[in-house]
């Protein structure tokens, strides 16, 4: 704590902190010009890096107006601070939010839209963030996000230290940062990986990898696999998980290209989890989602695929129908056979919760993108065992 209450800087006098991030604290401050309640952020002008970032915040914030960008009102050195003035955003930040309990999907979209917007029309002036994370997502009210602290942004083609230096200091938050970073430049890509993380951590209420040292942190991020969204929140429709999990991918080149093209998966993904889950309309919902495989096939060879699903719709849904009366036929031939349920679990290899658990901690095949794969072979002709499983898991169940 800076211990700053009740003085005068410029003019404004200072209130209450508001909260502290990296490098800064932040105070309720009134405009005694205007008397507007304002919040300013201080930064102590002694500390080279910080001095740097707070520079480069208030340069890139001042390139970049827009409804869901935190505005800078004034700013400016007084004594051993530089200052910067904001609105004052009442509803504090979305990490507050969370903090009472996850978002309901449609909560989440509306936020996930505000946060894409911003964050894209950054990418469309070359300016990386660096640092989503909800501490840096302040909520006007509930519909209204902004999205916050420009302190680590840069310009895409500004050469610089990498995030993990080469002393192990990391520059940025260990639980959002992509698994790359640990030896290439953050990207639009590793932006888009950290808006993967607060969806998953919007939707379940916390993020996929956590270590007990920033280190570890990043190691997770590099080695290990999310745990399904799902089985952390039920309500998770399959198609959203998928959305979230494209998001995550390790390899960049595999996760969605641009900040835009998740939210308009996501939306999709909406549409299609509204739809009764009968075999034929799930089909149909993966397919509208336009998302590759995971790890199967690159964004380039996905649109090879998509767009030619037209073509291979009609072939695809004969077989379809044919694999369902084989399966109809042999589910009849086995209750005929052996009546009970438990025959049915001795004559298929069944996954229980936890095998599909451990299947997708090992291989990162979860069940759902083993679904999306075997959509897409049998949309080529092929069937699939696995798939075949699932639906037959499902009739059990
Ligand atoms: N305009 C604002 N209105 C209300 N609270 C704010 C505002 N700006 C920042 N804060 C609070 O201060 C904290 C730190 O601000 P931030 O800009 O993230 O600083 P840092 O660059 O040090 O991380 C935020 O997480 C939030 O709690
Ligand atoms: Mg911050």
């Amino acid at each position: 704590m800076l211990d700053l209450e009740g003085t005068t800087l410029s003019h404004y006098h200072l209130q209450h902190s508001l909260g502290r991030g990296g490098m800064s604290e932040v105070y309720l401050a009134t405009d005694q010009r205007s008397q507007q309640e304002v919040a300013i952020k201080l930064v102590n002008s002694g500390h080279m890096e910080y001095s740097e970032r707070f520079q480069r915040e208030v340069k890139t914030i001042s390139a970049l107006a827009h409804r869901h960008i935190l505005p800078a009102l004034d700013h400016g050195q007084h004594g051993s601070w530089h200052y910067l003035v904001m609105p004052y955003v009442k509803q504090g930040t979305l990490r507050e939010r969370l903090a009472k309990s996850p978002l309901t999907l449609e909560e989440a979209g509306e936020v996930l839209e505000q946060v894409v917007d911003a964050l894209q029309f950054a990418h469309d002036h070359g300016i990386i963030h660096r640092d989503i994370k909800p501490s840096n997502i302040l909520m006007q009210d509930e519909h209204h996000a902004y999205l916050a602290d420009f302190g680590l942004a840069k310009t895409l083609w500004a050469e610089g230290e990498n995030e993990i230096t080469q002393t192990g200091y990391v520059i940025g938050t260990p639980e959002y940062m992509a698994p790359e970073l640990v030896e290439q430049p953050a990207n639009t890509s590793s932006d888009i990986y950290a808006l993967g993380i607060l969806l998953y951590e919007m939707l379940t209420g916390r993020t996929p990898f956590k270590g007990s040292t920033p280190i570890a942190t990043c190691w997770k991020q590099l080695r290990e696999q999310p745990t399904s969204p799902s089985i952390l929140n039920p309500a998770i429709p399959r198609p959203v998980e998928r959305v979230i999990l494209h998001a995550l991918e390790k390899d960049p080149r595999w996760r969605f290209p641009s900040a835009r093209a998740l939210l308009q998966s996501y939306k999709r993904s909406l549409r299609a989890a509204e739809q009764p889950e009968t075999i034929l309309v799930s089909l149909a919902a993966s397919d509208q989602l336009d998302i590759p495989p995971l790890h199967a096939v690159t964004p380039q060879r996905a649109n090879g695929i998509f767009n030619s699903r037209k073509l291979i719709a009609v072939p695809a849904i004969l077989l379809l129908l044919l694999s369902l009366s084989l399966s109809l036929g042999f589910y009849a031939a086995s209750i005929t056979a052996q009546k009970t349920p438990a025959a049915w679990s001795a004559s298929v290899p069944l996954l229980g919760e936890k095998d599909i658990q451990r299947k997708q901690q090992s291989s990162h095949c979860t069940e759902d993108a083993c679904g999306l794969e075997c959509q897409c072979t049998a949309s080529r002709g092929e069937r699939h065992t696995a798939q075949t499983t699932k639906l037959s898991r499902r009739k059990l169940i």
